[in-house]
């Protein structure tokens, strides 16, 4: 960058992401049961190279060299997911205490880094006793997930700096229940509408235990947010990317934040919508400490009537895009920032997760991602215009520290800072986790050392 004109506050926090399905591998080590993400990707025609998590990473034998990793990155914090299926193998139940061990001593192992650490309960690997009880559609799963959430908040408490309850329900239930994407696999927006009710009201719920638990800790939710933009001036457009706004970002934002569902959504989705107790936005929009922001790319929409309520018709953009497809569009992240402090008054905000994909290769030991370098320094100067408008951003996280299991895409997308040859395991930093240090090296001069 330009590093050196953008100064962010002394006290914001640099991290990287990770998530447990995507990283950990050792599906079946000290009594973790199958998730989700087993069962899917070992149906064959689900991912792509018929790839699995199996050995994904291997961070759960690799961790600590990991967070040596890490602290030689320089970051103040981590985000990671904790694996249910590791915690509660049968989902509900037995709380098998091997599993939580795991990540009593990974956060032992940042904290003695110095790395703050910040725990995500659900990246998505529900254990899949509950999928075949009717997983997320399923009321009783809300009720599952904070007897799950009281069991981690209180065995790792206020080590933790901050504790996610969901990652992405929008991704949970939309590519996991509508369009077949992600695991389970299924096809039915009515139930994906229903999952997602009850991931809201699971995230609310465990608000209580959580903050029982560790009291000291933040605590909030990761929602995934998509930059929209309507193909022309006409009314028609507009209207069609505000009905693609309310299916994609406010039907998340506004019962957490709001206490109710955006009314033109709920009416677009008729028979659709799902069944709503009484009492049950108001558990929803329990007070939470931060949101946080995942935010990767924007989608421009054009009004097309044969197009329902849960879709819309995507224009082609120009510019340039990831490995991905998706456009690189920085001034998104910039406008959504400035949005949610501006028409929702939102608690302070974390980017939780922003980065690139790239055909990433390794040559003569080394890997030269000068694209993601530019995607990264583009990114972090938008989130900074976002400060400098008013907007209390606390941190960012790069997605992700590593190359890893990117779902559907098995291992052919790669968004590590850190290569991963998956053959040996091998780490290699990129020019781009060089670039991430030095930058973080000249926000925090006065960081105190790190203790060894
Ligand atoms: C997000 C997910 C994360 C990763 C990135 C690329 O939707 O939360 O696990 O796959 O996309």
């Amino acid at each position: 960058m330009s590093k050196a004109h953008l100064r962010f506050p002394s006290d914001f926090v640099w991290g990287v992401a990770t998530a447990s399905y995507q990283i950990e591998g050792a599906v079946s080590e000290d009594g973790r049961g199958p998730s989700i993400w087993d069962t899917f990707s070992a149906a064959p025609g689900t991912v792509e190279g018929g790839a699995t998590g199996e050995v994904a990473c291997d961070h759960y034998h690799r961790w600590e060299q990991d967070l040596d990793l890490m602290q030689s990155l320089g970051v103040n914090g981590y985000r990671f997911s904790v694996a249910w299926p590791r915690v509660i193998p049968s989902g509900t139940g037995t709380i098998n205490e091997a599993g939580l061990d795991f990540y009593d001593r990974l956060v032992d192992g940042l904290l003695e880094r110095g790395i703050a650490p910040f725990a995500t309960l659900y990246h998505w690997d529900l254990p899949q006793p509950l999928q075949d009880a009717g997983g997320w559609p399923d009321r009783t799963t809300a009720d599952a997930f904070v007897a799950y959430a009281d069991a981690v908040t209180r065995r790792l408490g206020d080590r933790v700096a901050a504790y996610a309850t969901m990652n992405e329900p929008w991704c949970a239930a939309f590519l996991g229940y509508a369009f077949g994407h992600h695991a389970p696999g299924l096809r039915d927006p009515k139930l994906a509408l229903q999952a997602a009710h009850h991931l809201l009201l699971a995230h609310g719920a465990a608000l209580e235990p959580m903050r029982a638990n560790a009291p000291g800790a933040q605590h909030g939710i990761v929602l995934d947010f998509n930059a929209i933009t309507p193909a022309t001036d006409a009314p028609v457009d507009a209207a069609a990317a505000k009905r693609f706004d309310g299916f994609r970002n406010r039907w998340f934002l506004e019962p957490v934040l709001l206490g109710r569902y955006p009314a033109d959504a709920h009416e677009g989705y008729g028979e659709l919508a799902p069944r709503i107790e009484d009492g049950d936005l108001e558990v929803i929009a329990r007070p939470i400490d931060f949101l946080g922001v995942n935010y990767y790319t924007r989608t421009i929409v054009a009004d097309d009537p044969e197009v329902p309520h849960l879709a819309a018709r995507t224009v082609p953009f120009e510019g340039p895009t990831t490995e991905m497809g998706w456009e690189v569009y920085p001034q998104g992240l910039t406008d959504l920032l400035l949005r949610l402090q501006r028409e929702y008054r939102a608690p302070p905000l974390f980017v939780t997760e922003n980065g690139a994909a790239y055909a990433d290769e390794l040559k003569d030991g080394a890997v030269a991602d000068v694209e993601r370098v530019a995607y990264f320094e583009q990114h972090i100067a938008a989130v900074h215009a976002a400060i400098e408008g008013g907007t209390d951003v606390r941190g960012y996280f790069a997605w992700s520290l590593m190359d890893n299991f990117e779902w559907a895409f098995g291992f052919n997308k790669r968004f590590g800072l850190v290569y991963v040859d998956f053959e040996t395991q091998e780490r290699v930093p990129k020019r781009s986790a060089g670039w991430y240090a030095e930058l973080i090296r000249e926000q925090r001069p006065a960081a105190p050392l790190e203790r060894a």
